[in-house]
């Protein structure tokens, strides 16, 4: 090998591994920046426990392209989704003979948080970014 096909092997390595590692990085700053995942949308059932009264929910969550289907949730179970488009989800809850909805995602009020969390109790809907401080965002209403 001459001198300058030894040196242009060696450009060519570094260039190869430079990419590579560019590469890489943008893979991981792709995954980071969350262009597929806008935030975690988590419901709770959190009724009461009244033997008198159901405490078993049934929620149906959807949004102009997806369509979540229905869940069943017993008290304290949760349910989960991440979002991963930049669009309205509406939610409608059953609760015995009562009904509630309300928009479980809403790009512009929720940008910028990682998670969106509903409580679902007797007294309405409930909305938290930091599952710690809540603000009723629907009520139960008769059909
Ligand atoms: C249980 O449900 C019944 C019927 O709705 C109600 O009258 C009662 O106050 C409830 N009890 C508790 C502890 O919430
Ligand atoms: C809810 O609870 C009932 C009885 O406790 C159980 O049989 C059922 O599998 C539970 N459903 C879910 C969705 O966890
Ligand atoms: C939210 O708070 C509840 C009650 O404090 C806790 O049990 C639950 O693990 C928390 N969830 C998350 C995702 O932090």
């Amino acid at each position: 090998m001459s001198t300058s096909s030894q040196i242009f092997s060696f450009i060519f390595l570094v260039l190869i591994t430079t990419s590579f590692t560019t590469t890489l990085t943008l893979g991981n700053n792709h995954i980071e920046d969350g262009q597929n995942h806008l935030a975690t949308v988590q419901i709770t059932n959190s009724l009461p426990n009244n033997n008198s009264r159901p405490t078993i929910l049934r929620i149906r969550c959807s949004s102009k392209h997806t369509n979540l289907g229905e869940k069943v949730l017993n008290r304290s179970d949760d349910y989960r989704w991440i979002v991963e488009e930049k669009s309205l989800y509406f939610c409608a809850a059953l609760w015995g003979r009562l009904f509630a909805s309300w928009h479980a995602f809403q790009p512009k009020r929720d940008a910028g948080h990682d998670s969106v969390f509903w409580l679902v109790e007797e007294g309405g809907i409930y909305l938290s970014w930091d599952n710690s401080s809540w603000v009723r965002r629907s009520v139960w209403e008769s059909e």
